[in-house]
């Protein structure tokens, strides 16, 4: 593949015009070779051009000149200018870089723009410097080009037709390399950004979790009241049923277990709480929808019969497991379900009934959808109400459902709003089979 452009770039080679050479570099830039690299190539091509030329460029950082390339130049030499401040009186390429524009030095022994640097210069016998600075596309200067000698010498015409040559190809290399840095940093801002973003809404979400269990406060604690006060009464009854001269110990028995369930009914709701209350990363793991509809259910129970809604938890039988995030999703039922009990609760002319259904939903995924009988979402309204700080209640914060629908597409799913027939609203979301 490439065997015919190399013996055809060594034939134009022949013929002296250089230009093959150049193609070459560019073709370097193009693929992405590392800028030190093409710099290098360059100061070599240059090098081949003209006898007896150490040829450098250096980069301009601030400003400051950073060593880019220079083959031939010794090296105690380029790390002695490496980071020279740039000025009116800074050598060739400091004071080029400082005017923008070609510094000429014909004998470095007696410019007197090398006072400061004659020292560093002499000893490894460099006597002429040009340098002339490399511009970026919008015209700052971004580099220096310099071409040094073993004896005094000015430019020919053809000395600044290659200089012309290289400031051009170095500018495009150098000016690449640029775009390339400003572009990954463009990246990385945004991955932070996305990140904060991140996490702001985790935190956001904990807080608006926080305020739906404070709302749920008073539910919550008469669903552990309640087996707390039967655990209570039933162990009165164990000990009366033990002090009789016979005690009756199949009853006793059979308290105990009811004690026992009781117990356990009023555990699961405190570490459904906590599961909740807790601050945890976002956790993804292979789940039943129809666990985390029950988890919400037993928290709302009580919420339930103080509005005297009818539930019905409708589950279609082997639903596909989906990956998911078991808080974050409990979070968005218990979302979905309040607001379907507070579009209930001024209803009286009907029943207020709630309907969560969970479905297949395509062919691997699941849908879950609360169907409830309360006041309805305006046609107008169906997709505001998605909107951050939309509230049409007066203690409403207006975050339930934008924050629902963010951990749903997190997720890979929908969530979506739709009237009920003939009464309400459907509020359902779909998620992605694991
Ligand atoms: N099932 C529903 N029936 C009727 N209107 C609803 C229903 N669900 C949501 N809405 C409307 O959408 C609005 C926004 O709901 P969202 O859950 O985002 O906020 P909120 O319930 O007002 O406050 P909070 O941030 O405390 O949840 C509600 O104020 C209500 O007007
Ligand atoms: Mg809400």
């Amino acid at each position: 593949m490439t065997a015919p452009r190399d013996t055809a770039a060594q034939e134009r080679d022949a013929t002296g015009s250089g230009v093959s050479r150049e193609g070459r570099i560019l073709e370097m830039v193009a693929r992405g070779t590392s800028l030190s690299h093409v710099l290098d190539s360059l100061c070599r091509l240059v090098e081949e051009q003209t006898a007896g030329v150490l040829a450098s460029i250096l980069l301009l950082e601030g400003d400051r000149l950073r060593h880019g390339a220079a083959p031939s130049l010794p090296k105690a030499y380029t790390d002695a200018i490496d980071g020279a401040v740039i000025g009116p009186t800074a050598g060739s390429c400091g004071t080029a870089a400082y005017h923008a524009q070609q510094v000429i030095v014909a004998d470095i022994a007696l410019d007197p723009l090398w006072a400061d640097y004659r020292e560093l210069a002499l000893p490894h016998g460099l006597r002429a410097c040009w340098s002339t600075p490399i511009f970026s596309s919008d015209g700052a200067v971004i580099a220096t080009f310099a071409m040094y000698f073993r004896a005094p010498r000015r430019p020919s015409p053809h000395d600044q037709h290659i200089v012309e040559q290289i400031t051009q190809l170095a500018g495009i290399a150098i000016q690449r390399k640029l775009d390339e840095d400003k572009l990954r940093e463009s990246e990385d801002q945004r991955k932070r950004a996305e990140e904060a973003l991140h996490r702001v809404q985790a935190e956001l979400a904990h807080v608006t979790r926080l305020t739906t269990l404070g709302q749920l406060a008073a539910s919550i604690a008469h669903e552990v009241n309640q087996p707390l006060a039967a655990i209570v009464a039933d162990a009165n009854a164990s000990l009366n049923w033990l002090a009789a001269a016979e005690p009756e110990l199949e009853r006793v028995r059979e308290t105990l277990t009811a004690i026992a369930t009781d117990g356990h009914r009023a555990a699961d709701v405190i570490q459904r709480i906590r599961q909740l209350a807790t601050k945890t990363e976002p956790r993804k793991a292979r789940l039943d929808v129809d666990d985390v509809l029950r988890d919400v259910v037993a928290l709302v129970r009580a919420e339930v019969a103080r509005y005297e809604i009818t539930l019905a938890l409708d589950s279609a039988p082997s639903l596909p497991s989906v990956v998911g995030d078991r808080v974050q999703l409990q979070q968005v039922v218990l979302n979905l379900v309040m607001n379907a009990i507070e579009a209930m609760a001024p209803v009286t002319s009907r029943p207020r009934r709630l309907v969560i259904r969970s479905e297949r939903h395509d062919d691997d995924g699941v849908r879950v959808a609360v169907h409830d009988t309360g006041v309805g979402i305006g046609a107008s309204e169906l997709d505001r109400v998605f909107g951050a700080f939309f509230t049409t209640k007066p203690g409403g914060m207006g975050m339930g459902l934008s924050i629902s629908r963010s951990i749903i597409e997190a997720h890979g799913g929908r969530l979506w709003a739709a009237p009920n027939a003939p009464h309400g609203a459907v509020v359902q979301f779909s998620l992605p089979g694991a």
